[in-house]
């Protein structure tokens, strides 16, 4: 066998990504599955957005640009920073990258030292604490309890935080709990970071997907601890771009610079192209996006309906984002087709196999007795798949 770093043999594949190949293996072998476990939004990128990238390859805008990205689209996440987030930056503390995942994979490769830790409150998105190893952190998970609704858990926070702690990562609207944080909750964890030194990485992906006119907060836009927050966003899930590979943060100068160093070794610029739709993007008509979220939440209001109908336990109402995040553990010990379900893997394994729906177990977001339904998915396929669900649960009964 070939010799492979230890830190790449520590480093577990994502469960999301199995799942999704799992039931796209089964679906190419002609077995009709319902996948609801991407984390994309299932609608084309608007046609505006095409349109830039197509001008853009016919006026030959199609080679390197500056490592931080164009001038022009540093103007535009500027921009949008400020009204949208009430965060305010020169161009200096800007950094555009290969989706936010590379974001936050930069950022913490600026800021950590080998040992350093990162808190990462669960359940958490699942590449977090595997960016944290490969920067060379040790990942400390503050689990937020279930009971109270994965809503932040002040106390546990602060307990979590050390003296070799260097990071805390925030995440609302949250993958996969749903919850958007509220003004208040935003405060009091603003408040710990002020008494810290710690650098907040705030994940705001799912910004624009907050349901029943709620509105997102932006730590950084907390005074006081303005230079401790890298803000990260892009714009794969506000505008259904998740192919184009664009993210963006902006922070202190220090760090941004520092990230923009591993960038420059590691990849270079962002596409060229996709920085040039990512402009008519963040400076095109935002109408898409509103219609993508009404479409969301009428998706949550029906997948909520025929929950409830079934009266299962553990049911939360997401808030933001685009899943339902379940409590299944009452179904562990017992047996349907003769399959024990031991955990949420179990379980997800025997509804794919059986039903012929699959959803994302809950180990993945460190909360083993969960599952994950995405609802970025049709209504036919959601009928169909919660259909599904429903008569696979009804066999345990
Ligand atoms: C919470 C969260 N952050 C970041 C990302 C990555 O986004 P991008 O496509 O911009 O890399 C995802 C994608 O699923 C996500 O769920």
């Amino acid at each position: 066998m070939r010799h492979l770093s230890i830190k790449v043999r520590n480093l577990e594949e994502s469960q999301t990504l199995l799942l999704t190949q799992k039931a796209r293996l089964l679906q190419e072998a002609g077995v009709d599955v319902v996948s609801l476990t991407a984390g994309e939004p299932d609608f084309p990128t608007p046609a505006h957005i095409k349109e830039a990238a197509l001008r853009a390859i016919e006026a030959d805008f199609t080679h390197y640009t500056a490592n931080q990205g164009t001038a022009e689209l540093i103007g535009a996440v500027v921009d949008k920073f400020s009204s949208d987030n009430d965060l305010h930056f020169s161009p200096g503390q800007i950094l555009v990258s290969a989706g936010a995942k590379q974001s936050i994979f930069n950022a913490l490769s600026a800021i950590l030292n080998p040992g350093d830790e990162v808190v990462i409150p669960a359940p958490y998105w699942v590449s977090y604490p595997a960016i944290v190893r490969l920067a060379d952190g040790i990942p400390v998970i503050a689990s937020f309890p279930a009971a109270s609704g994965f809503r932040p858990d002040i106390r546990l926070l602060r307990r979590s935080i050390g003296p070799k702690t260097r990071v805390l990562i925030l995440n609302t609207p949250c993958n996969p709990t749903g919850v958007v944080l509220s003004r208040s909750e935003v405060e009091e964890i603003a408040a710990i970071v002020k008494e810290t030194n710690l650098t907040v990485i705030s994940d705001e992906i799912y910004e624009k997907m907050v349901f029943d006119g709620r509105k997102h907060v932006s730590i950084g836009s907390f005074k006081g601890i303005r230079d401790q927050v890298v803000t990260v966003n892009g714009v794969s899930k506000a505008y259904a771009m998740t192919g184009w590979r664009i993210g963006y943060m902006g922070g202190p100068e220090e760090i941004i610079r520092a990230a923009a160093k591993v960038q420059g070794q590691v990849t270079n610029n962002a596409n060229s192209i996709a920085q040039k739709a990512t402009v008519a993007a963040l400076r095109g008509p935002q109408g898409p996006i509103d219609a993508m979220r009404e479409e969301f939440q009428l998706r949550r209001d029906y997948i909520l309906r025929r929950l409830s109908a079934w009266g299962g336990e553990g049911i939360r109402n997401p808030q933001g984002a685009m899943f339902f995040f379940l409590s299944v553990e009452h179904f562990f010990g017992m047996r349907a087709r003769g399959n024990l379900i031991r955990n949420a893997s179990d379980l997800a394994e025997h509804l794919i196999e059986h039903h012929h729906v699959a959803l994302v177990p809950g180990d993945a977001f460190g909360a083993p007795g969960h599952i994950r339904l995405s609802f970025a998915a049709s209504m036919a396929d959601l009928e169909k798949g919660i259909d599904r669900l429903l008569r696979g649960l009804q066999e345990f009964q």
